[in-house]
């Protein structure tokens, strides 16, 4: 049997952990490399409409599910299941969450690991234009990966172990307010070593010619990753909640949050990176080649503000990669009665093992292909982002919206508005369902087949 979760005693923990868990590597280093790669403006506006109408609602779904479910992910939606006379077989989607979570560890914690390495490095300095060949350098070798990413991983892990209240919560306090600290002192600082007028344009601006159904998909994608939706996170939260905390607004803080740190992110960039006359359209080797040139034609100053741009990266991490973690350990804990210490040991173990996987993705098997994708690091990444998150949040959106109708209350949601309660139903229901699978079929097929419909 399992057991209930424990909450948290103050309404600021799920508001800190749920913006802890949703800033991170996603926003700071995904989000401006793929507005970078999809031409700017047209991409941010696109995620930002797909944020409001289908991420914000499927992110409710997944926290209220949490919520009122009390428990793990896969707890939670059995518990609920019985209530609405469903199938326990929802439960599927609750594995499928933790399925995808343990593999986004593995290889989250190798790019984490990446982007602790490179603190270091652009704080010996480099010389102009050594910055590819350092990357080069830096992918081929196996141990020192290994070692970077260890670290990073024993640590998320130890904060885990340490429970929710004095791992999770303690550590949220701590690093949130660094993190958006640091984001503002990038934004600053880019205001006035770059060109801010520049950044502003390529963030915003947009040709018609830039739009393709590509476009669409890496803007949901982009936007339920970066909303840590589909993968139980947000139902472990959720489990935590005090009673008296409301789904709708703790949701609504964390979206705008979470979305304005990506906005930050790329405001800390595009002025940076076009002022210094470099394209940002460089692909997910942006922050690591693009940004480390950047640092590096800065000269001294570029040794101060490369590290803290790295450490503001490392931290948005650290507090994703703890919340990557907590979905299992919280299964294994409740379902399995393991001891925190227990669980977040064999999580991290396991982990451990994918992200050897991942590092050798990079270098002895990087040419080792699986079906269409180019090496076992991409086809974690492509199986969990592009293939598990989307599905999983297609099952939570249509288990809430057509097996929990009755369940939903307006008092959990502090959603008083019927009108309101019921286009949110209907969305849950109809609209991010079709959506979500359509631009699941397509992306696949694309991705696994090169078929390709526009
Ligand atoms: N949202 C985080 C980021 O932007 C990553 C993350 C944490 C995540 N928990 C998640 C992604 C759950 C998907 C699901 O880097």
């Amino acid at each position: 049997m399992a057991s209930q979760s424990s909450q948290w005693n103050n309404n600021t923990a799920f508001l800190l952990a749920a913006t802890g868990s949703a800033v991170g590597l996603g926003n700071i280093w995904g989000f401006p490399y793929k507005a970078g790669e999809n031409g700017g403006g047209l991409f941010v506006l696109l995620y930002i409409f797909f944020v409001i109408t289908l991420g914000f609602p499927v992110f409710m779904a997944e926290v209220f599910i949490g919520k009122k479910g009390k428990s793990n992910p896969v707890s939670s939606i059995e518990t609920l299941a019985k209530k609405s006379k469903s199938s326990s077989k929802w439960s599927i989607v609750g594995y499928g969450g933790i399925l995808a979570s343990l593999i986004i560890a593995g290889y989250y914690a190798v790019i984490a690991g990446f982007v602790i390495n490179y603190g270091f490095i652009s704080a010996t300095g480099l010389e102009a234009g050594a910055a590819a060949a350092v990357y080069e350098a830096e992918k081929a070798n196996f141990w020192e990966m290994t070692f970077w990413f260890s670290l990073f991983l024993f640590a998320s892990g130890f904060v885990v172990a340490n429970g929710i209240d004095k791992g999770i919560d303690k550590a949220m306090r701590f690093l949130l307010p660094m993190l958006f600290v640091l984001v503002i002192a990038m934004v600053g600082y880019g205001a006035v070593a770059g060109d801010f007028s520049s950044g502003l344009n390529y963030l915003f601006s947009w040709k018609a010619e830039d739009f393709s159904a590509g476009t669409i998909q890496a803007a949901i994608g982009q936007a339920f990753f970066s909303m840590s939706i589909g993968m139980g996170t947000l139902m472990a939260f959720g489990s935590y909640m005090p009673s008296n905390q409301k789904v709708s607004k703790a949701s609504a803080v964390v979206v705008t949050a979470d979305t304005g740190v990506a906005l930050l992110a790329g405001l800390a960039i595009f002025p940076l990176a076009l002022g210094l006359g470099f394209s940002p359209n460089a692909g997910d080797t942006l922050v690591f080649v693009t940004m480390t040139e950047v640092f590096a034609q800065l000269g001294s100053v570029g040794q101060f503000v490369g590290p803290l741009f790295y450490f503001l990266l490392a931290v948005a991490a650290f507090s994703s990669m703890i919340s990557i973690l907590e979905p299992s350990v919280a299964y294994l804990t409740q379902k399995h009665s393991m001891t925190r210490a227990k669980a977040s040991t064999y999580v991290v173990a396991f982990c451990f093992l994918l992200s050897l996987i991942s590092v050798a993705g990079h270098n002895v098997w990087s040419t080792v292909s699986i079906g269409a994708l180019d090496n076992p690091f991409e086809a974690m990444k492509y199986f969990a982002d592009d293939f598990l998150l989307l599905l999983v949040g297609t099952g939570m959106s249509i288990f809430v919206g057509w097996r929990l109708e009755k369940v939903v209350d307006a008092d959990t949601m502090g959603i008083n508005n019927k009108n309101l309660m019921s286009l949110w139903v209907f969305v849950l229901k109809v609209i991010s369902p079709i959506f979500l699978m359509v631009i699941w079929t397509l992306g696949n097929l694309q991705i696994l087949f090169d078929i390709r419909f526009f």
